[in-house]
């Protein structure tokens, strides 16, 4: 890992990972130890590095597999001195299930994961029957999953997983961060498509 990171203006707010088998030690990625939130395919960050400067108590990861992308958190992450935010580019998955030390995070967003409409690619899709376990390995007691799509058939498959889990409830989600709109969001918005949003508590 660079240790550059953990200084509190460091050249850049990408996590070099030096290994992609051993865990990230959180107390060398921030400057301050903070309830940690992680935003998995958080694309340009227009989300997260929005609601990282809200929120100054808290830290923030965006996982993004495109560079293009993810080198905008850290233009954005930059420009508005931002100590509490951090990107690292891998796959989502693989970063919950082997980088995130377990029990870590008190809040995952998936916001338009990408929808995989064709029937033979639903495989692909993010949230599915192996993500709630993902998510509760990774999330604190008391953690959110916050999940925000377009695709109605893939809403049902979020909250049908969701569902057949027992350790998670469903709840709402809170005005003030349904309020922080992501780039996606705004895009439909803008285009008059729906958009739906989900919650779910893991148990305390
Ligand atoms: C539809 S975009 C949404 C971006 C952002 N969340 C928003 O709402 O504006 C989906 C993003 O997730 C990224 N992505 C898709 N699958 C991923 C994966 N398995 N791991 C990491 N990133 C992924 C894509 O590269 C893309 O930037």
């Amino acid at each position: 890992m660079n240790l550059r990171a953990a200084e509190s203006a460091p050249a850049s707010l990408l996590v070099e990972l030096d290994s992609i088998v051993e865990r990230l030690v959180l107390a060398q990625v921030f400057p301050k130890p903070q309830p940690l939130e992680v935003e998995l395919g958080c694309g340009d960050a227009s989300f997260l590095a929005e609601y990282a400067r809200q929120n100054p108590g808290r830290n923030f990861i965006g996982v993004e597999r495109l560079l293009g992308r993810i080198q905008k958190l850290d233009r954005k992450g930059r420009r508005a001195g931002l100590a509490n935010l951090r990107g690292v580019r891998i796959e989502s998955s693989y970063f919950l299930q082997y980088l995130l030390p377990p029990n870590a995070a008190a809040a995952l967003h998936i916001y338009f994961p990408d929808p995989w409409p064709k029937k033979k690619h639903r495989r692909h899709r993010l949230i599915n029957e192996n993500f709630p376990g993902l998510a509760r390995a990774a999330l604190v007691p008391g953690g959110v999953v916050f999940l925000r799509t377009d695709d109605p058939d893939y809403f049902g498959q979020m909250t049908e997983v969701f569902g057949a889990s027992r350790v998670f409830q469903k709840i709402e989600t809170p005005g003030e961060l349904a309020e922080v709109l992501t780039d996606f969001e705004r895009d439909f918005n803008a285009q008059g498509i729906p958009t739906l949003r989900a919650a779910f508590q893991l148990n305390r």
